[in-house]
């Protein structure tokens, strides 16, 4: 959106007191501000159940920004952005307070993106209250956050209800890994270049790692995560889509629904597990305490003053397949987890070893592919090369091709998730956005996987706080004779 665009705009935050609106949202509307991305007739209007006026709202706003922002607020661009901002206070479950909402709005108009930044028991109420004020029509939009029910029947439940009220075009739920620069540049690192197109199937790789590891902890959503747990917080949605993008076949073209159409087909052919053997494909963990870089780190279940025991998982390690030509008995090595020893989300291509091995003494000869999603953004190619020795030897050494944003576009920098997926959902593209279809094929895999883990009886491995998650982890793979990267 370029600052001459004469289009109203309007942003409601459904939640505005809650964590992801301070969190996220806030920086990134500062981040679009400082990119001078919004034009001068777009406005924001927090809605809570709160008896501010909108000073007192703003107060709020500049505290979440201080504490969340990772840089100093400069004066210009807060005056900028504090002048786009209302508060409506107003309880979602309430209809007849929604006109309230009509009266700050004013200019119907508007395009209006209305982002339910709230638990998803209150996306119906919303969606009613929305249409009883006309707030329905085609130039309004819905953003949704995961998690969307946590199961197939529950988000089934919730598709339906917003369904009534919204068509699919005008709704965007959003995954914001998939805003990530990383992740968005697979399909043109994998497309577009026949080097690597050419080789990206069974017959070339030998298996796929995805990691997805964190340094937090629940980051005090007890409420939350202990009736979700890391496969559906992070699994169902984040590793999945990933997953989908690494695998999915090259769409006809790039429009929305054509990439979400293969990316639907890999998620059909996720092999289902049984239960002979499941407990050899997956390995579940939870954090106790730990000492990580001089300071004393709480277990899980002290971050809940109630009670002190939990079965929820905050790790988990998963070997899976995907039933289909391109990728048939390829294993797929994925693992997430909390409180972890450093923050690294990554995707490892590991390919074949050559047929026939000229260099039988070294054991390890496998080129790899190393996707770093973040920190350090870019990739690396690991080959093989002789080492340059006077004396002629077959000595071998794993060099690194290595690109990154940081080095090679030095001029340019990386957009926040958020950013940009507000910014894409504002230009109608649905291509970042996940469709209905996509959401029901990953909760019918997550819900086969939770049924086996509680009719297995899988132990639940404790790990200390700030290590690489439990040593079980490394089982899982390391009996293939492969190693997490
Ligand atoms: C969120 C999860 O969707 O993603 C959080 O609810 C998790 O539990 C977060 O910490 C991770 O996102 P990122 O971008 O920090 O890797």
């Amino acid at each position: 959106m370029e600052n001459q665009n004469t289009q109203n705009y309007c942003l409601v935050i459904f939640g505005a007191k809650g964590d992801l609106a301070r969190r996220k949202l806030l920086p990134a509307l500062y981040h679009l501000e400082k990119l001078k991305k919004l034009n001068n007739h777009f406005r924001i209007i927090g809605v809570a159940r709160a008896t501010w006026n909108k000073h007192d709202y703003l107060l709020i706003v500049k505290k979440s920004l201080q504490h969340f922002l990772n840089e100093k607020i400069n004066d210009l661009i807060w005056k900028n952005l504090s002048v786009r901002f209302d508060f409506c206070n107003l309880d979602v479950t309430e209809l007849h307070q929604f006109s309230q909402l009509k009266k700050i709005i004013c200019n119907t108009n508007s395009l209006i993106i209305n982002y339910f930044a709230t638990p998803s028991n209150l996306f119906e109420p919303i969606c009613a209250g929305l249409t009883s004020i006309q707030l329905n029509s085609m130039n309004s939009r819905i953003i949704i956050e995961k998690p969307i029910g946590n199961s197939l029947y529950t988000s089934n439940l919730i598709n339906e209800k917003i369904g009534q009220y919204f068509q699919e075009s005008q709704i965007f739920r959003i995954d914001h890994y998939l805003g990530k620069e990383t992740l968005l540049n697979l399909p043109y690192l994998r497309f577009s270049n026949s080097i690597l197109y050419n080789i990206w199937n069974k017959e070339n790789i030998d298996h796929i790692q995805i990691t997805l590891s964190e340094k937090v902890g629940i980051e005090g959503r007890w409420n939350y995560f202990n009736q979700t747990g890391q496969i559906r917080d992070m699994v169902q949605n984040h590793l999945l889509q990933i997953l989908t993008i690494i695998t999915m076949s090259q769409p006809n073209n790039l429009t929305a629904d054509n990439i979400r159409n293969e990316k639907v087909k890999i998620l059909k052919s996720l092999r289902y597990m049984e239960n002979q053997n499941f407990n050899k494909n997956i390995v579940i963990g939870q954090y106790k305490h730990g000492l990580f870089n001089g300071k004393i780190l709480p277990g899980y279940t002290q971050e809940n003053k109630i009670t002190e025991c939990s079965n929820i998982e905050t790790f988990v390690a998963i070997k899976m397949f995907i039933d289909n030509m391109q990728w048939k008995n390829v294993p797929f090595y994925v693992r997430t987890g909390k409180r972890l020893s450093k923050k690294s989300s990554k995707i490892v291509l590991v390919f074949k070893k050559p047929i026939n091995n000229l260099f039988n003494h070294v054991a390890q000869l496998s080129n790899k592919l190393i996707i770093r999603i973040e920190p350090n953004e870019g990739f690396e190619l690991e080959i093989f090369n002789k080492v340059p020795q006077v004396t002629h030897k077959n000595i071998l050494f794993n060099t690194k091709f290595n690109f990154s944003y940081d080095q090679s576009f030095p001029n340019y920098k990386l957009i926040g998730a958020y950013e940009r997926l507000l910014l894409e959902c504002i230009n109608g593209n649905q291509s970042l956005f996940v469709r209905r279809d996509e959401i029901e094929e990953s909760w019918k895999w997550i819900d086969s996987i939770i049924l086996l883990l509680k009719n297995n009886n899988i132990i639940l491995h404790k790990y200390q706080s700030g290590s690489n998650g439990p040593s079980s982890a490394k089982d899982l793979i390391e009996v293939d004779n492969r190693f997490w990267i």
